[in-house]
């Protein structure tokens, strides 16, 4: 047995489990009218209601009693303050750093951090300014009008998120496109409309190996110096976001045009730093500064609240109780907002690559379900999509449902009927209807009894599914910091009660060497006899259909 499983407040939460799967949430709501107090938590600009998930007073001490137990408050405190606790690489976890308002000096092995993002702040914010107001120029001398991000995981997904997310706070000053897939169709596409002497290029790659990211970069090197008919030319279109200088300065980009990454901070918290790049572009300064505001408030409610009014806190504790205690295999992430398109994508690598691991921190098997798979889209087209299979499929997938109270575009008559479907399908989703119900609802409605008999079992829907209802003031920076920021949280939350190590992804790491060697095979460069049947075929089919 685990370290984790011979906690009391674990073995607690086994026996709840077993009794809380055969209630339903509509007796608990039945038996409490005050289960949206206890269970919703309210800041300023964001509401969370958990009161739809199988729990009650007492889960949920007991859930605190497991976060108290595994000393969520000690591992906090180590994060915030730089210490190693990202065991396997040896690496401070600071993305919070990025964000931080306090000059008090943050040192990791010798560097004042503060300093140092401090100054890397500085020299995106003047950057940002020059492209920004057309002081920075292309070779032909043309002003700058779109941003090529290139970068893949990490340095794509965040920046391209947020991009999406706050699309109404740019005045367009530039235009800002993202290309990640070594699929040349992306780049290819991407390129097609736009004016080499006009384009810059950010090469977002915190290690600067990573092969889709250096093939498409070699490629828009290409497609500029062909424009330009000189190699001169990538000093004024080229700037690169990493921690590898070396790399990117062999690559050929200029010393004063790379902007610093650090190893600890993780490709998938990063795009609070110049990863961050192509958000600033696109918004301008001010506005980047008042994401990492919205992000440093909600670090603040993370480290100040108690663990009862804790937004990250109970985030995670629930995640646990609904997949390791009750056995829920995914979750689903539902924004209703449009602008939250990407969020699912993004949070899909946040959590399943921070904590898709299935051994501890000090390398021993665990022997309980670790986190879900996550999965998602816009709720509204999931409705007329995959939702049948969460109203009554015999899966029970929780769901976070992420809506705004105020819209941020003045269409009329929208918002409305989008928000009526928001808290509709909660409802729905909780309450279900059960066979007589639906029975009664057939007869007054005149259905024959034949019919009735037929339909009714079709119609049942058990309920009983539970779900997070987050609910935004309005879609803006601070407000879309604070709510990335909670979810960062939840999952460093998560890996502490699960015992995993979030920060490090060896997972990844088998494919890559893989696909480097067969890229040889593939290339003619090398026979290798290493292969399965099945991949050695594939490969052989491949090679054969192309040649002939
Ligand atoms: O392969 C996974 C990964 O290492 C992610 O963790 C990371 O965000 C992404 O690749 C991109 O890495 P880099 O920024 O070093 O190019």
């Amino acid at each position: 047995m685990s370290s984790r499983q011979s906690l009391s407040s674990w073995k607690k939460l086994t026996q709840m489990a077993l009794e809380k799967k055969s209630q339903h949430m509509n007796d608990l709501f039945a038996q409490d009218s005050k289960r949206f107090d206890k269970f919703s938590i309210k800041l300023p600009k964001l509401l969370l209601d958990y009161s739809k998930n199988l729990i009650d007073s007492e889960t949920m001490n007991t859930l605190f009693e497991l976060a108290h137990e595994t000393d969520v408050t000690g591992w906090r405190a180590k994060m915030f303050d730089g210490e190693k606790i990202n065991k396997t690489e040896d690496r401070a976890v600071l993305h919070t750093a990025l964000r931080r308002t306090s000059e008090t000096p943050l040192i990791v092995d010798g560097e004042n951090v503060t300093e140092s993002v401090k100054s890397q702040l500085e020299k995106m914010e003047s950057f940002v300014n020059n492209v920004r107001e057309g002081h920075w120029k292309g070779y032909s001398g043309k002003r700058i009008t779109d941003i090529v991000n290139i970068g893949v995981g990490g340095s794509n997904l965040g920046p391209q998120m947020v991009t999406e997310a706050l699309k109404h706070y740019s005045d367009n000053s530039v235009n800002v496109h993202y290309v990640s897939n070594v699929d040349g169709a992306q780049i290819v596409e991407t390129l097609r409309p736009l004016e080499p002497e006009k384009v810059l290029f950010i090469v977002s790659s915190k290690t600067f190996t990573t092969t889709e990211t250096m093939t498409n970069a070699r490629t828009a090197i290409k497609w500029l110096t062909a424009a330009s008919f000189d190699e001169s030319a990538v000093a004024k279109h080229f700037v690169a976001v990493t921690a590898n200088s070396t790399n990117a300065m062999a690559f050929g980009i200029k010393k004063e045009n790379i902007f610093d990454m650090w190893d600890w901070v993780g490709g998938r918290f990063s795009l609070w730093s110049a990863i961050g790049l192509a958000i600033a572009l696109d918004l301008g300064f001010d506005k980047f500064k008042e994401l990492l505001a919205g992000a440093d408030e909600m670090d603040q409610h993370f480290i100040n609240a108690p663990f009862e009014q804790n937004m990250p806190v109970i985030m995670a504790l629930l995640s646990v109780w609904n997949t390791t205690f009750l056995g829920a295999k995914s979750q689903a992430i539902l924004p209703y907002d449009q602008t939250l398109h990407m969020l699912a994508a993004y949070l899909q690598q946040a959590e399943m690559e921070s904590n898709g691991k299935s051994v501890t921190w000090d390398g021993v098997e665990v022997d309980y379900a670790t986190v879900p798979s996550i999965w998602g889209e816009l709720g509204i087209n999931g409705q007329h999509a995959f939702y049948q299979y969460l109203h009554q499929s015999n899966n029970v997938v929780p769901a976070d449902f992420i809506g705004s109270v105020e819209s941020v575009t003045p269409v009329k008559g929208h918002h409305e009927t989008l928000m009526a479907n928001f808290f509709a399908q909660t409802q729905a989703l909780m309450t279900g209807v059960n066979e007589q119900q639906v029975r009664e609802d057939l007869k007054a409605k005149g259905r024959t009894p034949e019919y009735i008999d037929k339909v009714a079992p079709h119609k049942v829907h058990k309920g009983n599914r539970p779900t997070n209802t987050i609910l935004l003031k309005r879609i803006d920076p601070a407000t879309l910091g604070s709510l990335i920021a909670a979810y960062e949280h939840k999952i460093f939350v998560q890996g502490i009660v699960l015992q995993i190590c979030s920060f490090d992804q060896w997972g990844v790491e088998l494919g890559k060497g893989l696909a480097a060697s067969i890229q040889e095979e593939l290339e003619g460069k090398t026979i290798a006899d290493n292969h399965d049947c099945s991949t050695e075929n594939l490969i052989h089919y491949y090679k054969q259909t192309k040649i002939n």
